[in-house]
């Protein structure tokens, strides 16, 4: 494992060990309403390529809550990826407390053993997924290499447009003008932060987390160069990552959806 993913990685762990949710109510939330883990632009994709009997996995499955889902919503078994132990450990305990055909593995996904090479129907990735990847192309390869031949990659993301506005928290920031594009969008820069993950914990002061800018033509560009067929894409003004909580900026594209396939008879 690289340096900066064991860096990630006891980042993670401790936004998780300060998470600012109850593992109870998502436990709840997963017995009665599973499909409120699944937004309404990603349902229809899901409807679309998951089919009785489907292998779904997920790769940053966080808690599991989005895969955990997936299996309860449309009754098929899932694997789930992420690096924090502690969240996979959560993970599995839901899977077995509502007794599904689930189970998680803490791993770096570039590290992923080859057992599971070939194996999924379906790779979903959620918002928050391809920024901790330095190097796209070797992540989109893993997603090649997990799919079975025939499979399908289902990828939500934030779309990096965004890159170019500033964060609250970056010295660029105008709370006047808060949606000037003001970030060079083709910088290649590694981003670090240290002020906690806002969404899922209340810690002001964190271990540093390391990520990574890619453009649009460089998600597409690694999806094709490894080996897949880009099938539909589309883009939203829903600001799925929550990144600019109760005023997003209006008529900007702040979520995208690309759907690419692992031809037919192509084993890895
Ligand atoms: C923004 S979060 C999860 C996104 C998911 N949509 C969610 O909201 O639960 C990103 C996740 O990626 C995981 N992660 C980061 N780098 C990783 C790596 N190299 N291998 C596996 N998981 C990683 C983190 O532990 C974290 O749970």
């Amino acid at each position: 494992m690289k340096n900066r993913t064991r860096d990630n990685k006891k980042a993670w762990e401790q936004a998780y060990e300060h998470r600012n949710y109850d593992e109870e109510t998502v436990l709840a939330t997963l017995r009665d309403h599973p499909s409120d883990y699944l937004n309404d632009e990603l349902r229809p994709a899901l409807d679309a390529y998951i089919k009785p009997g489907s292998a779904v996995m997920q790769f940053c499955a966080n808690n599991g809550r989005e895969l955990l889902a997936i299996c309860k919503h449309y009754a098929v078994s899932g694997h789930g990826f992420d690096l924090a132990e502690n969240m996979i450990r959560s993970a599995n305990e839901k899977a077995a407390a509502l007794n599904l055909e689930a189970s998680f593995q803490a791993v770096d996904i570039l590290e992923i053993p080859e057992s599971f090479h070939n194996q999924a129907d379906v790779l979903v990735l959620t918002v928050g997924t391809t920024a901790w990847f330095e190097d796209i192309r070797a992540f989109f390869t893993k997603c090649r290499q997990v799919l079975r031949p025939g499979g399908i990659l289902i990828l939500q993301e934030i779309h990096p447009l965004t890159l170019m506005l500033a964060a609250e928290s970056e010295d660029n920031y105008d709370p006047d003008r808060p949606f000037t594009l003001v970030n060079d969008y083709f910088a290649k820069k590694e981003w670090v932060s240290t002020s906690g993950m806002g969404y899922m914990s209340d810690l002001k002061q964190s271990y540093p987390f390391f990520d990574y800018s890619h453009t649009l033509a460089d998600h597409v560009n690694a999806i094709i160069a490894s080996g897949l067929t880009v099938r539909a894409f589309d883009e939203s003004p829903v600001d799925y990552g929550d990144i600019f909580g109760a005023n997003p900026p209006a008529g900007c594209p702040l979520a995208m959806l690309l759907i690419a396939g692992k031809p037919s008879g192509e084993n890895d």
